[in-house]
């Protein structure tokens, strides 16, 4: 496996939880790079189910190195109640680490999140509310505060100042809302510090070494590519690089480094929030799709618009990625549907598309060709073995194969962790 990197090919809530999962038994490091708590994985191990929003899935596994990477931007008050949760489980932290490179997420971001949008009014994003925007404006703009910042009591006091100095200006000038105290900030961040401090570290020094040990390092991404900051349908995007680039400035490790990337991509399609979806299906087979795939946010409840796969889409996943294979998730969604779509290209205005445009305002106007593949009546999910689904099963995964040019090694017949089949090795 050596250097791994797992990334969705869609708008996030890919089914990536279980594939990075199933690679997280096979590797000895497990990384997230970029991202906050607006994602979340939901795990299913024995029937328990684990929902994680900031910490690793490899935490799940005690011998295995958990790392959270300094693209992330981290909210401390979400991150210590995830820890709290899964110490009640017994689950360990005694090799766990946090970059100390990563930025915070404070009170002041997701207020200002929250009027962001609603200034937006028709133009809004449709965020999580978590204060991840204005979490990584902050990062660009220099003025933010880091992980690193928690060790030091006087360095903490001078940059959380400035900032709540900047913050408090525009919450009561220019929001006309009240601003934050700063010594309850302090206190509260401090306190948070204590507790975050033993796993606070240099972790892109510690993956150097341990990829010159020979360990296996993967990589799980958060979101999709189509809700990347430069390559997905800006401005309908998260603040993050979610792409496979993003590994590189994300954990700090140069990108001769990276073996493998692994495109995760559901049956079907679904997107939260606001932006185009050209294939979204708003009448009885999109409500279908929602509700066997059980199509409602982990993070924050909201039901997901669904609708076909999108072939220029992943196509253009599979290049911004440079992906080597693909993991088709939740295809068990899709027995019982008769008939199941494919968009092999658009139409707008009369003229024709293949691939997608990166004109944001062109692709909300793009009405999907689509291929119109037979569907199958069984239930597959518990099935092993490619060769013993349904032979419409199997077509439709062919079909996909062969229009990307790609091999589907993974695929997901439900939300079990052993509801995979594996082809071929990994
Ligand atoms: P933000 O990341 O909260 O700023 O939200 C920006 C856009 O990304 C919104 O459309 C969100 O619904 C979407 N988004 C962010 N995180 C996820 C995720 O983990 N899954 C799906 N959509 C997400």
């Amino acid at each position: 496996m050596s250097v791994t990197s797992v990334v969705g090919t869609q708008w996030g809530d890919e089914g990536k939880g279980k594939v990075v999962d199933l690679m997280a038994r096979q590797a000895d490091v497990i990384v997230r790079f970029q991202g906050g708590n607006n994602a979340g994985h939901t795990v299913i191990v024995n029937g328990d189910k684990f929902e994680l929003h900031l910490i690793p899935s490899g935490i799940l596994y005690p011998e295995k190195k958990s790392v959270m990477g300094g693209g992330m931007v981290v909210n401390p008050q979400a991150l210590l109640e995830e820890i709290d949760a899964l110490k009640e489980r017994n689950i360990s932290f005694d090799n766990f680490y946090i970059s100390d490179t990563a930025h915070l997420v404070l009170p002041y971001h997701m207020v200002l999140d929250r009027l962001e949008e609603e200034m937006r009014g028709s133009e809004k994003l449709g965020t999580t509310s978590r204060g991840i925007g204005p979490a990584y404006v902050d990062k660009a703009a220099r003025r933010g505060l880091r992980m690193g910042d928690l060790l030091h009591r006087e360095r903490l006091a001078g940059r959380l100042k400035a900032a709540l100095n900047y913050h408090n200006h525009i919450l009561e000038k220019a929001f006309n809302q009240k601003g934050f105290s700063y010594q309850e900030a302090f206190n509260s961040l401090w306190e948070a510090g204590r507790r975050l401090a033993p796993y606070i570290t240099n972790t892109a020094l510690l993956l150097d070494r341990w990829r010159e040990e020979g360990q296996h390092i993967f990589f799980e991404g958060a979101q999709g590519t189509l809700l990347d900051i430069d390559h997905g349908s800006y401005p309908y995007v998260t603040s993050s690089t979610t792409v496979a680039g993003g590994v590189c400035h994300g954990a700090g490790l140069g990108p001769g480094r990276i073996d493998q990337v692994i495109g995760v991509t559901k049956a079907y399609m679904t997107r939260v929030g606001e932006g185009p979806f050209p294939t979204e299906d708003k009448g009885k087979e999109g409500k279908r799709l929602r509700e066997e795939g059980h199509e409602y946010g982990v993070t924050t409840g909201r039901p997901r618009r669904c609708g076909w796969l999108d072939l220029p889409l992943l196509r253009h996943a599979c290049r911004v990625n440079g992906i080597n294979f693909l993991a088709l998730t939740k295809i068990d969604v899709l027995s019982g549907h008769p008939e199941i779509k494919v968009a092999t290209g658009y139409m707008v205005e009369g003229e024709e598309f293949m691939e997608m445009p990166t004109d944001t305002d062109l692709l909300g106007r793009c009405e999907p060709a689509y291929d119109s593949l037979p569907g199958w009546e069984e239930d597959i999910s518990q099935i092993k073995n490619f060769d013993d689904l349904p032979e419409n099963a199997r077509k439709y995964i062919d079909y996909i194969e062969k229009k990307m040019g790609l091999p589907i090694k993974l695929i997901g017949v439900g939300p079990e962790r052993n509801q995979v089949i594996v082809r071929g090795d990994l």
